[in-house]
């Protein structure tokens, strides 16, 4: 079978994208999908290359019954080419990979998590990493809205 291959991106690639990712597989798992669909995650910096997801992001997602073990990666060229769909989570994010696609083919692939939305009211998935627990709660509600939306647009 040829799978759907969905890149999730934000800029650390520790909090946001491998939350994204974890609540994709969780999904694809539950609804026996896992064979059809290839998720992965990535940063636009490298800040944190190498790093599994962020202490903080880790503990609320493992509250909710969701386990990341992700290690942070920068976004590469072959993404654009290897990857279906590349999937921002802010305006940054996707005004980096407009930047880094290399044709305009490519930049064809790129998305906003926003579009995705069900129930939520949402225009960017905020950043969390200089906030508190509510910004980390609030990450996971909308990323189950918006992976529910997009697994059902799949
Ligand atoms: P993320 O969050 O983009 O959702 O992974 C951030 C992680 C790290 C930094 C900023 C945002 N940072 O500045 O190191």
């Amino acid at each position: 079978m040829v799978k759907t291959k969905i890149l999730f991106v934000c800029l650390g690639n520790i909090c946001r994208s491998p939350m994204a990712e974890g609540v994709m597989l969780h999904l694809l798992d539950q609804e026996g999908r896992a064979d059809e669909i290839l998720v992965d995650s990535a940063g636009t910096s490298a800040y944190h290359q190498g790093e599994l997801a962020d202490a903080r992001m880790r503990q609320h997602a493992s509250r909710r019954g969701y386990r990341l073990t992700h290690r942070s990666r920068r976004v590469r060229t072959d993404d654009f080419y290897e990857f279906d769909m590349i999937i921002g989570m802010d305006d940054s994010n996707i005004a980096n990979l407009h930047d880094m696609a290399p044709s305009p083919e490519e930049e064809k692939k790129i998305y906003r998590m926003s579009d995705f939305a069900v129930d939520k009211v949402f225009t960017h998935v905020p950043d969390p990493y200089y906030g508190g627990d509510a910004g980390f709660e609030n990450v996971i509600d909308i990323l189950e809205d918006a992976c529910k939306g997009l697994l059902a647009r799949i």
